[in-house]
């Protein structure tokens, strides 16, 4: 059993156990993760407080985010939630009366609609819908835009499943109308390479607990510098000014760039744990990540194709991410007979996704499919 960087499975012990293919979801816990985890409750407890440690280790893990998607560290902003950064930006965005169309698509992860839907009456929300294949294309967007739309919400990788769109192309479409991007990354960063600048994004947000080895409880807002310096912020806090130390009341001075955008206290704890992911995730390269996930998604194409289940994902492995998404009715269901059988996949809906990260292998792959096919017969049969 061999995968893309082979040394790595060790130091994810779940992996003796389990074979954890839910990335989508969760990613397996790197031993180092934990330790770094545990280096701040030993902190709390030797110490009693060390706030200069604990903000440095969120300070760096702001910076490591930036290097992985090639921006600034003044571009990034520490939120809570890809929720909490969503709403950040519709609360802070000034529409105009000939321009407030928001336009959300059905990829975006139903959070990203209802932060949108809860500022209906500063904005026009309008929806693109996916085709019948689960896909968007850009001349669906070329049609849906006008010099109405304010800003397209879109998701780099569908969490249903797995579509991924080409940004590059879609940030010229959508600029080429005087309309800003915000893009969605938490289903593809740390699975797939993100150069904010070539690809020339105005806006993105992911959290932690997806493919990038950390937990949910902490979140970074990329906003492209200049345009964060033009946005008042309506969602702050302390540490969102310049000098959250000056302690004045009465006058407030943002932050430069993004950081305007970071409200309270760091959430600590998670800043650790996102340090410790990063520094690994800054290890790999993802090109060779995306290109090893590409073939573990034609091997997922082909088990399920022996095994007659039916594919809910884009069939050409250059349109997706890792998760390959198989149609089952009772998801929930055949998630927890997976689990008892040693798979960890992950439902949604009415699909089982199948979201291998770089440690895992083409046999744990077709194993799980396998096992699910199974799973799936016996679920119609009783
Ligand atoms: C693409 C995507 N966006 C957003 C979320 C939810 O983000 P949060 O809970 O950080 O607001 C998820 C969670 O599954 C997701 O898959």
């Amino acid at each position: 059993m061999s995968t893309l960087y082979e040394a790595y499975r060790k130091e994810f012990p779940i992996l003796r156990q389990y074979s954890q293919l839910s990335s989508c979801s969760q990613s397996a816990l790197h031993q180092e993760v934990k330790a770094s985890v545990t280096e701040y409750m030993n902190s709390w407890e030797q110490s009693g407080m060390d706030w200069d440690m604990w903000m440095t280790a969120c300070e760096e893990a702001r910076s490591q985010f930036a290097q992985l998607i090639n921006a600034e560290p003044c571009e990034i902003a520490i939120v809570s939630s890809v929720s909490h950064a969503v709403s950040a930006i519709a609360a802070s965005l000034k529409p105009q009366a000939n321009r407030n169309e928001v336009l959300v698509t059905d990829f975006d992860f139903p959070t990203v609609g209802h932060v949108w839907l809860s500022h209906q009456e500063r904005y026009q929300i309008n929806y693109l819908g996916a085709k019948a294949d689960g896909t968007i294309s850009l001349q669906d967007y070329e049609k849906a835009i006008s010099n109405q739309t304010l800003l397209v919400s879109t998701s780099h990788i569908s969490y249903y499943n797995g579509f991924k769109q080409d940004l590059s192309e879609l940030s010229k479409i959508i600029h080429d109308n005087g309309s800003l991007l915000f893009v969605d990354a938490y289903q593809s960063a740390g699975q797939t390479p993100i150069d904010v600048k070539a690809m020339d994004i105005d806006m993105l947000s992911t959290g932690l607990q997806k493919y990038m080895l950390g937990i949910p409880g902490i979140a970074f807002l990329y906003i492209r510098k200049e345009l964060a310096e033009a946005i008042t912020p309506s969602i702050t806090g302390w540490f969102g000014q310049q000098n959250p130390f000056a302690f004045d009341i009465r006058n407030s001075t943002y932050a430069d760039g993004a950081r305007r955008f970071d409200s309270g206290t760091f959430p600590m704890i998670n800043g650790f744990a996102a340090k410790a992911a990063l520094t690994i995730l800054l290890q790999l390269n993802m090109n060779e990540v995306e290109t090893y996930l590409h073939s573990l998604s034609e091997v997922a194409i082909q088990a399920a194709n022996e095994s007659g289940l039916s594919i809910k994902s884009p069939l050409d492995v250059s349109r997706k991410g890792s998760n390959t998404a198989l149609f089952i009715p009772n998801a929930g269901q055949a998630e927890k007979r997976m689990k008892e059988l040693g798979h960890i996949v992950s439902a949604r809906n009415d699909v089982i996704r199948i979201a291998p990260h770089f440690y895992n292998s083409a046999t744990e792959v077709k194993n799980a499919i396998y096992a699910l096919a199974e799973v799936h017969a016996d679920l119609k049969v009783n």
